[in-house]
């Protein structure tokens, strides 16, 4: 099972596990898969704390951060107009009168006075004031052996200071036209993430894109493959498309590990594959997530669109601030992919690396039985 990106980031099943939650990380990355720390969260000083958790927790095995710092979103450049204070003026008061009025209607009560208002977190938010401190609190931790970016090609400090580092550079793409650009930006490992994939997406299919990016690359870049990759055959499919490797998410939200609001991990454990629906509601910009109140407000005529990134992400956490609070299951969503179809228990992130190992073992078993049977 050993490809060379595995050499490469002395790692030993070439199985990487993204999340934002720094126990899912350490524990893929104990059982021989390779954990990747979402960043998007943590301002530098928080960051520092995770990692040097991670640290702890991995003895010198190795790991990745993924950064989400978008090509395009308002604010770009920082200054005063990227504040998060500035960024809440823009938001059309029709777009809160809309929200006020889907969970007054909801029945979710209302924020009191003296409620405790977390710092706002949203994609696209705090880029160029917190990127260079993330950057260098991440280059500053040995484990980390590869610097992630999402939504378009990484600002070209990242790619810098993380080779100058000796560390490499990925990136998420969705078309074969933002594998060749991301690798003409000196991107080493290109995430081919497909349509069916939790989060950001974009909308060509895993089976259709892998083999694209993987034909369009040369061959000194790696190419794993995203989306709706759950278990070893999927595994077994993605290799024989000619990915190095497998990226996930959404598999590690079912994990003891994974620190979830529990009426969130109800309606991931219900969900079928039909209910991770793509829609702007959540960050505005698309992202498969579990269909729930908040995303069908949005669909009826009276809505109004969704304001671009971040706006629609303040919004959101605007929201997610009330009815969090009382625990929603109506409104308790999350970025989900469609293999959440596929998952109906919670397991110890280990026991998901070793089922799939053996599952990417029987499958190929499978394979060469039918070869031998010719
Ligand atoms: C909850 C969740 C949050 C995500 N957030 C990010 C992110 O911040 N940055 C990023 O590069 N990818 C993010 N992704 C996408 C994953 O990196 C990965 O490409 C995707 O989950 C793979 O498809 P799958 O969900 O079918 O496994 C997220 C995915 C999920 C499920």
């Amino acid at each position: 099972m050993r490809t060379s990106i595995c050499d490469r980031l002395d790692m030993e099943f070439p199985i990487f596990a993204f999340s934002h939650c720094r126990d899912v990380v350490a524990a893929v990355t104990n059982a021989g898969g390779f954990g990747v720390l979402g960043a998007l969260a943590f301002e530098p000083e928080r960051l520092e704390v995770e990692l040097n958790w991670i640290e702890d927790h991995v003895k010198g095995r190795t790991y990745g951060v993924d950064f989400a710092m978008p090509a395009k979103y308002v604010g770009q450049g920082g200054g005063a107009d990227a504040t998060p204070e500035h960024l809440k003026t823009l938001i059309p008061q029709a777009h809160r009168d809309f929200v006020q009025g889907v969970l007054d209607d909801a029945g979710i009560p209302r924020l009191p006075d003296e409620f405790e208002h977390r710092a706002p977190k949203a994609a696209g938010l705090n880029v160029d004031a917190e990127g260079p401190g993330q950057m260098e609190v991440t280059l500053s931790h040995p484990g980390v052996r590869m610097v992630v970016n999402a939504l378009g090609p990484p600002p070209p400090y990242v790619v810098e200071q993380a080779h100058a580092a000796g560390r490499l550079v990925g990136a998420l793409v969705g078309s074969r036209q933002h594998a060749e650009r991301q690798v003409n930006l000196g991107v080493d490992v290109v995430v081919a993430q497909g349509t069916e994939a939790g989060g950001h997406c974009g909308e060509i299919s895993t089976m259709v894109l892998v083999p694209q990016v993987v034909d369009a690359v040369p061959d000194d870049v790696a190419v794993l493959a995203a989306g709706g990759i759950g278990d070893g055959r999927q595994m077994a499919a993605a290799m024989a498309l000619g990915a190095q490797g497998v990226w996930t998410g959404s598999i590690w939200l079912l994990t003891a590990e994974a620190d979830m609001y529990p009426e969130v991990t109800e309606n991931l454990l219900a969900a079928t594959s039909r209910d991770a629906v793509r829609s702007r509601v959540m960050t505005g910009k698309p992202a498969r997530q579990l269909r729930t109140q908040w995303t069908e407000a949005w669909e009826q005529p009276d809505a109004p669109d969704p304001l671009p990134m971040p706006l629609q992400g303040l919004l959101y956490g605007e929201a997610a601030e009330r009815f969090s609070r009382v625990h929603s299951k109506a409104f308790g969503g999350h970025p989900a992919g469609q293999i959440i179809g596929s998952i109906d228990r919670v397991r110890p992130a280990k026991d998901v690396v070793r089922d799939m190992v053996e599952g990417w073992i029987a499958a190929t078993e499978h394979l060469h039985a039918l070869m031998d049977a010719s």
